[in-house]
């Protein structure tokens, strides 16, 4: 297991370019599901993630080659409808199959997923959508086995708001017969570009951008290509990475729509920013500002970017509340950040974080994806030598971070586990 080693105190400076997002892409790929025939995407970015997807699309039958940012899939070949154990452990974005595969060959066999490490990560809204398009459902030996001889509109109500489910419904009610409607369907941009990507392959929906979505079952769809909206968690991360040392970046290909409320949240900490139509150049505080941050859906602070505002307040001239309203238990950084010498008091979903004046380096072990990255922030400021281990969490979904972070001044390097 790789390992990075960091050498503290480097300011940030320069421009970085923001790579295709991670979960639009998880979407994406599976929706191919859903006709016959070849697609091209671009701007797919090269994570560890994509190439867990394209096995398990693989394995069902797709063909998938890459050529740099470019991902062509060629689904005439889907003989299969199940999605292994083996490969749906590794990644909880693996149930996106269930629906799609459902919908177009009305039998689907998927693992329940098993995905990050922090806490219970329930499908139930994916179920019992299911279920009320008229799906038969049993769960056997940790498989759930869905059957369909052909899926029916109606009417579903999340009482919670999910990107997962409501990708996972939508892909199912495109093909189904009659009108469905989803009530508190996510706004994420992720679905926005999955809904309009359905368009472009021939579905019918309404509602785009709103919790309401009505879509009109058709009875075939056609391929289509599609270009990658940028990773707005990406560009949020090397935002906190330039607040955080101190130094003047700019992120290129971003999407600063996707990004205000962290834009806000960073002027709030005494960041300056200017804004263009795809560049987000931001200038360190002199001092950091504590501020306060309650994660929600979209369009309010992102769960994804909880872990990397921690480490940004850790150094604040003050003390700061994080809550974490979507996932409670999505806090095992924090006590590898205090390792670093932070000041949090965690109870429940709130972390209390105290600034303090500085970091000191240390062994620290990642443990998810985000939480990988607030690692890496908070050894970007400490003081002497931090070690990140096992960053094959990291490598999930931040395309070629140290080569990132060293072009903007960074001293990271990665060191494979051959060589420790
Ligand atoms: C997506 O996960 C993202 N992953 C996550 O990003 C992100 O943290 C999450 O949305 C929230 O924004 C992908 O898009 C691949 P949810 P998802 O269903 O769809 C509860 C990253 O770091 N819930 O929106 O799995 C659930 O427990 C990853 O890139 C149910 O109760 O998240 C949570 O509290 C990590 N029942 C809330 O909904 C269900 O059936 C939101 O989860 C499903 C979810």
């Amino acid at each position: 297991m790789d390992k990075f080693i960091i050498k503290g105190g480097y300011k940030l400076n320069g421009e970085v370019t923001i790579s295709g997002a991670k979960n639009s892409a998880l979407a994406l790929m599976p929706a191919a599901l859903l006709a016959s025939g070849n697609y091209t995407f671009t701007n797919m970015p090269d994570l560890r993630d994509i190439k867990t997807m394209s096995s398990l699309l693989q394995d069902i039958g797709m063909m998938i080659k890459r050529k740099g940012h470019t991902l062509t899939l060629d689904t005439k070949g889907v003989s299969k409808y199940k999605a292994p154990y083996e490969l749906v452990k590794k990644m909880r974005a693996s149930i996106y199959v269930l629906g799609p595969l459902l919908s177009r060959y009305g039998y689907a066999k998927v693992s329940l997923p098993g995905g990050c490490a922090w806490g219970p990560r329930p499908v139930n809204l994916h179920i019992e959508g299911i279920q009320k398009l008229g799906a038969h459902v049993e769960l056997e030996h940790g498989y759930i086995i869905a059957k369909a001889k052909r899926l029916r509109g109606t009417i579903i109500n999340f009482d919670v708001s999910s990107v997962g489910a409501t990708g996972n419904i939508l892909m199912a009610a495109v093909l189904a017969k009659g009108t469905t409607i989803i009530e508190n369907a996510a706004i994420e941009p992720e679905i926005t570009a999955l809904s309009e990507f359905l368009i472009k392959m021939g579905a019918k929906i309404d509602g785009i951008r709103t919790h309401r979505l009505e879509i009109e079952g058709v009875d075939e769809l056609h391929t289509a290509n599609e270009e990658m909206i940028p990773d707005r968690i990406e560009a949020g991360t090397y935002l906190v990475a330039g607040a955080i040392t101190g130094g003047k970046i700019k992120i290129m290909k971003c999407n600063p729509e996707h990004l205000s409320t962290i834009t806000e949240k960073l002027k709030e900490a005494g960041a300056t920013l200017l804004i263009d139509s795809d560049i987000i150049e931001l200038k360190a505080p002199k001092q950091i500002h504590p501020v306060d941050v309650t994660t929600s859906i979209y369009p309010g602070f992102p769960t994804d970017m909880q872990a990397q505002w921690i480490a940004l307040m850790m150094l604040a001239n003050g003390s700061s509340v994080v809550t974490d309203t979507i996932y409670y238990d999505r806090f095992k950084h924090v006590p590898e950040l205090v390792r670093l010498g932070a000041d949090i008091e965690l109870n429940k979903n709130i972390a209390v974080i105290k600034g303090v004046k500085k970091l000191i380096g240390a062994k620290v072990m990642s443990t998810d994806l985000r939480a990988s990255a607030s690692l890496i922030l908070a050894g970007l400021v400490a003081e002497g030598t931090t070690e990140v281990l096992r960053v094959y969490h990291i490598d999930r979904g931040y395309e070629t971070i140290e080569k990132k972070l060293r072009s903007l001044g960074a001293d990271i390097r990665r060191v494979s586990s051959k060589e420790f």
